[in-house]
């Protein structure tokens, strides 16, 4: 027998509004409002800025199902699609907002750069480009601003490099991205820094269709010569690539070392070691612990699906809030405690299923080197003002710090 009554059984004005407000006093920690939600059962129902009412699975176990659900399509074009800001329904859009064939086709294009085996030969360039980032701190003025001078920087410089983009275009690239992923900004805002960010990638391809390196984006020409690809798809692609290579990366470091911060014993203890084992365990536990993508995983049902007995028709709304998820205490014992020794490999960060994060052997591998080498390297770090007057970022899809004043 199969049920279509929102578990609450309130009215949509009754529901509460999605995203809810994290407490000010406890920024690691998912909104308390959401955690909350998991005692009304795995499925509820809340409120969009738009008056709809989508599902919020709450359970760990049934994100991962409903992620994994070939029923369960990702495209924000589909009726009924949960969407954290108004739509340009004119946009083209990249393989992160498709469903499979199309999007198993143009992620397979883009993979091989990113398997375990690839990125880990990135690990001596990596290094080097954090030590350079490190000595640079050491030598200029303190205080400095660690989201500027370190965190910014590292991943940008990693994902141009793979990517074959310069660098010196980062204040562009990160400024458009910036607006992008902003959930205030407007439509018009939005398609703007979108139109600057694919008109670029346009012209990058253009350059390297004539004069190709060994980078990503010219691997992409080929596949335009072959008529694999349309150029839009692969400008797309690049947008995509370049914003979800150093964004997310940039506020796990900068988060993650601020939380570290907040901890001194766990700090002390990642410093310490020479143990590469502890220093990955600590990466996962944070990306775990502080789950940056906290605008939840968006999804659109496309089919009837009878989830354990409750009706989920075709055209429901779908949030899995992967930061409620990674707090469940089926799954992680005492979930609201940081500790770098648990080693969650099973946490859902990078989400799960067919969009699980292609980047995810890139990230492990940077924020490894970055949390193995910064405390080594400046012992003294510490923050340059109160943790009240951090500016965080709840305004944006992907959590984090606008700026962050250390010294040492
Ligand atoms: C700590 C850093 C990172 C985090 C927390 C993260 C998180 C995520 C999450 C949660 C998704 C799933 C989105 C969904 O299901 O709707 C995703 C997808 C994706 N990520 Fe990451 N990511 C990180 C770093 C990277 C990096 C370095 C890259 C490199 C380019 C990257 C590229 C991608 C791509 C291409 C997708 C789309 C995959 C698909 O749709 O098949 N990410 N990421």
């Amino acid at each position: 027998m199969t049920s279509t009554v929102n578990t609450a059984g309130l009215s949509p004005d009754e529901l509460p509004e999605y995203p809810m407000a994290r407490d000010a006093r406890c920024p690691f920690d998912p909104p308390p409002d959401l955690q909350a939600t998991r005692e009304q059962g795995p499925l509820t129902t809340v409120r969009l800025w738009d008056g709809s009412t989508p599902w919020l699975v709450t359970r760990y176990e049934q994100q991962r199902r409903l992620l994994a659900d070939p029923r369960v399509s990702a495209d924000p074009m589909r009726p009924g699609y949960p969407s954290p800001a108004p739509v340009d329904g004119s946009s083209k859009l990249s393989f992160i907002l498709m469903d499979d064939p199309e999007h198993a086709r143009q992620r397979r294009m883009v993979a091989a750069p990113f398997t375990i085996k690839r990125t880990e030969a990135l690990r001596p360039a990596v290094q080097q480009i954090v030590d350079d980032r490190i000595d640079e701190m050491l030598a200029g003025p303190k205080p400095v601003d660690l989201v500027q001078e370190f965190a910014l920087p590292v991943p940008s410089l990693v994902i141009c490099e793979l990517l074959g983009v310069p660098y010196s275009d980062h204040e562009f690239f990160q400024a458009n991205s910036n607006i992008m992923i902003n959930r205030d900004s407007t439509v018009e805002q939005r398609a703007e820094a979108k139109g600057q960010l694919s008109g670029y990638l346009h012209d990058l391809l253009q350059h390297k269709m004539a004069d190709p390196g060994q980078d990503l984006l010219s691997g992409l020409t080929a596949r335009i010569d072959s008529g694999e690809l349309s150029r839009e798809d692969a400008a797309q692609m690049g947008v995509l690539l370049l914003i979800a290579g150093h964004e997310t990366t940039a506020n796990m470091i900068a988060l993650g070392t601020l939380a570290l911060l907040q901890h001194p014993e766990q700090l002390t203890a990642l410093r310490e070691t020479d143990d590469p084992a502890l220093v990955s365990s600590a990466v996962e536990e944070l990306l775990r612990y502080l789950h940056i993508t906290h605008s939840g995983r968006r999804r659109v049902a496309a089919e009837d699906i009878d989830f354990d007995g409750t009706l989920i028709r075709a055209g429901d709304g779908l949030i899995m809030p992967n930061d409620i998820g990674n707090r469940d205490p089926d799954v992680f014992d005492d979930p609201d405690r940081l500790d770098i020794r648990r080693n969650p490999r099973n946490h859902v960060a990078f989400g799960f299923g067919n969009h699980q994060c292609l980047g995810q052997p890139l990230a492990r591998l940077e924020l490894q080197v970055v949390y193995g080498t910064l405390y080594k390297r400046i012992p003294e770090l510490r923050l340059a003002t109160d943790l009240d007057s951090i500016p965080f970022k709840h305004d944006g899809s992907v959590y984090g710090v606008y700026e962050l004043p250390v010294t040492w």
